[in-house]
């Protein structure tokens, strides 16, 4: 059977480098083509040049004027925490307790998780975010309801239960062994069905035993291909509060690295505490940063070193971590970004932003060639951004092109002034998965 081809015209950015390490990491083509055959990237190109290529009948989108570039991916993320989001608290470790305890003991509930999943993910693709990798809740039926909405929507998803023994309301509470028990028969069940992948996920190190934290160092060894994702180095009471839990450990990392969590595909929240071995440990072990801005300014948790973490070598990548997180969009983490970046001397360019936001974080999943560019064979999942989607958007893109702006400063205006309003279509594997209201 011939395959399924679709065209896509537009201006067309994607990366095949990091920017921050290479003068041609990215792809621009002003007038560009996207084909599309069965759900995966076939070609990426001139208009010119592409078009002839094309069998006689194949439907070509017409997108001018827009900018089609890979879906954003959001390494960091609570979907029970949505109802919650924009809660007040003075700091990580009360707003916790006040707030995120109490809201995820209704995921208890499969129909409250699966109405609540169903919204989330509606949110992700709004603001033209296509893959994330997201806490559920204590709960198993909590990862039952998140896998089975992305499922139904053929997304590239990476989920998983939280694991939790200790130093939480016993109506969160797991066990060590029933925990580990738990998270094998959801890897089982859910890792590598259709899109969706498994997270192993604790908590954080001062919720779980070193018995729990041990089982899941097992399970992470026992299948390497699973993801890990947990908390680490957030905020400065909690980093005395491991120090205290842990008294043999040499730092915060450490307790994690000493049980086999620090592996390719192992995701770390926030990394603000770490010290020059911490971040060449976490590089030389392959695990990635999920730097959330909007999370750690909100909670007053502290700024991400970028420098330092360039200096070391980490993986990067960006993250929203809703519900501490106050905003889904990508667009708006990048402009927090850029700024917890100047608030630190160091100077981050929207290139380098909308790299993390894609192809960093593919890498730091270890997912190049499945997503995050368009080299040929990988997923077809992609986003249409509107560079006039607001009148002050419009009009400051505008005075950009009359000054014959660079790419790197339309882009900037972008990151900085976008938000869900700027997505005006999103895709996964090929498919239609969000288009924004006509005006
Ligand atoms: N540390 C432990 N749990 C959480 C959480 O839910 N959100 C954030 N931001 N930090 C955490
Ligand atoms: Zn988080």
């Amino acid at each position: 059977m011939p395959p399924n081809l679709q065209a896509y015209r537009g201006s067309l950015l994607h990366f095949l480098a990091d920017p921050a390490f290479s003068a041609d990491a990215h792809v621009y083509h002003a007038d560009g083509l996207l084909i599309v055959a069965d759900g995966k990237v076939q070609a990426a190109g001139d208009y010119a040049s592409l078009h002839a290529t094309l069998p006689p009948a194949t439907p070509v989108h017409d997108y001018r004027g827009k900018l089609l570039m890979p879906g954003f991916i959001d390494t960091h993320v609570h979907y029970p925490q949505t109802d919650m989001i924009a809660s007040p608290a003075d700091g990580l470790l009360p707003w916790l307790e006040t707030y995120t305890f109490p809201t995820e003991r209704q995921f208890e509930d499969p129909a409250h998780a699966g109405q609540v999943a169903e919204f989330f993910l509606d949110e992700l693709l709004r603001c033209g975010t296509t893959t994330a990798m997201v806490y559920c809740t204590v709960h198993p039926q909590s990862v039952d309801a998140f896998f089975a909405a992305s499922e139904r929507r053929g997304l590239r998803m990476v989920a998983g239960k939280v694991l939790m023994d200790r130093h939480c309301p016993e109506f969160l509470r797991d066990t060590a062994e029933g925990g580990a028990r738990d998270t094998e028969a959801l890897i089982q069940r859910w890792h590598k069905r259709g899109r969706a992948l498994y997270a192993i996920t604790p908590r954080f190190a001062p919720t779980s035993t070193d018995a729990q934290l041990h089982l899941a160092g097992e399970l992470a060894g026992a299948y390497p291909d699973t993801f890990i994702q947990t908390h680490v180095s957030e905020n400065q009471a909690e980093c005395a509060w491991v120090h205290e839990l842990f008294p043999q450990a040499r730092s915060y990392i450490d307790v994690y690295d000493s049980v086999g969590l620090l592996r390719p595909r192992a995701m770390y929240g926030h990394c603000i505490w770490l010290d020059e071995t911490d971040r060449a440990r976490m590089a030389a072990s392959g695990a990635a940063a999920a730097i959330c801005p909007t999370s750690n300014l909100f909670l007053g948790s502290g700024l991400f070193d970028f420098a330092a973490a360039d200096a070391a070598g980490m993986a990067l990548s960006l993250a929203t971590d809703v519900g501490g997180g106050s905003s889904f969009s990508m667009l708006q983490t990048m402009n927090e970004a850029y700024k917890v970046a100047r608030l630190k001397g160091h100077y981050l360019p929207a290139l380098r932003m909308f790299y993390l936001a894609t192809l960093g974080a593919a890498r730091s999943m270890q997912l190049e060639g499945v997503i995050g560019n368009f080299a040929a064979g990988a997923e077809a999942d992609f986003i249409v951004l509107d560079p006039a989607a607001t009148p002050l958007l419009e009009r400051r893109n505008r005075a950009w092109q009359d000054a014959g702006a660079s790419l790197e400063e339309l882009l900037f205006a972008l990151a900085l002034l976008g938000d869900d309003r700027a997505v005006a279509a999103t895709y996964a594997a090929g498919q239609p998965v969000y288009r924004r209201a006509a005006a």
